[in-house]
């Protein structure tokens, strides 16, 4: 059985896709896939809402199976039956799409019997993402394959970020699914139509990803929470933000966390709040206000193993 991690950004997202380093962390929750051959290529995703096809919420038709035939054309193998498990709500900000990518393209090179090399699961990846979000930078896949926390400059190898203190954070699902496709556009159409004030935005979002990194050898877990706070102020004037991010956020501080911010593309998913103990207190807020949470560890314990 092959597996990959679920991911939540610390800092930097939509500016990653414009070249700018950002901080991203696996998560435990992720994804599981064993293949077989079989005469002809099927997949099966099972995850918590019947997730097969509703990936990314993409318009495409079937946007699942192209996914898979992008993947395993990347592979250059085909005849397979492949059985994944989600362990995450999909089009949330949380990577499912990407660890069901990695998960999958490590089972269908183990059943080859080739050595599943991270150049050619983030290869399958990256083809499976383009399907659902266009032009995706490769964090989510990399963070999938690799887990831990990481720094990810577009076109770069990940670098491991050293984590002084396992950080404990609160997550969210405080909308509904958004369309990372869809969200990724808006910001590069609000790029065109102003340039100099969104990259101005970008750069700053850049800068909070090289302090972040700084905060976390250090164990600066105050100045850490300031930083996502900072970064959602900044998501918030790029657009991707919504009411219900902004409320989710704001309940968190006002239940004892360090920072909060919406972590992937915004427009509706997941928010992470940073938290000194495990979180109890922020779970309990957001509980009390319907929403689904759940508590996650950012550690180097979080590596996945090649
Ligand atoms: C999605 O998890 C993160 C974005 O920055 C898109 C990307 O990096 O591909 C919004």
């Amino acid at each position: 059985m092959a597996s990959a991690r679920g991911k939540v950004i610390l800092v930097g997202e939509h500016a990653v896709v414009y070249g700018r380093p950002a901080i991203a962390a696996g998560i435990e929750r992720g994804a599981w896939a064993s293949a077989r051959w079989a005469p002809e290529s099927e997949l099966r995703v099972t995850g918590p809402e019947g997730t097969n096809g509703h990936l990314g919420h993409t318009n495409a038709p079937q946007p699942v199976e192209q996914a898979f035939t992008a993947l395993q054309n990347e592979l250059q193998v085909t005849g397979v039956a492949v059985e994944a498990r989600l362990q995450l709500p999909a089009g949330c900000g949380l990577g499912a799409s990407a660890a069901l990518a990695v998960a999958i393209a490590r089972a269908i090179l183990e059943l080859s019997g080739d050595r599943p090399e991270l150049d050619r699961v983030l290869g399958a990846a990256h083809a499976w993402e383009q399907v659902f979000h266009g032009n995706p930078s490769g964090i989510d896949a990399a963070v999938a394959a690799l887990g831990g926390c990481l720094r990810f400059v577009r076109g770069h190898p990940p670098q491991p970020v050293r984590v002084a203190q396992d950080l404990v954070l609160a997550v969210a699902v405080a909308g509904p699914p958004a369309s990372t496709r869809a969200m990724v556009a808006a910001v590069a159409r609000q790029r065109e139509a102003h340039p100099e004030q969104v990259d101005a935005l970008l750069d700053e979002i850049g800068c909070l990803a090289e302090e972040a990194q700084a905060c976390l050898g250090q164990g600066a877990l105050d100045r850490l929470g300031n930083i996502l706070d900072s970064n959602q102020a900044l998501l918030e004037r790029l657009g991707v933000s919504t009411p219900a991010i902004a409320r989710a956020c704001a309940e968190a501080r006002k239940a004892g966390a360090l920072g909060a911010k919406l972590t992937g593309s915004g427009g509706g998913g997941a928010v992470i709040a940073l938290v000194r103990d495990e979180g109890e207190s922020v779970l309990e807020a957001w509980r009390s206000q319907g929403l689904e949470c759940f508590a996650a560890r950012v550690s180097t314990r979080n590596r996945s193993p090649l």
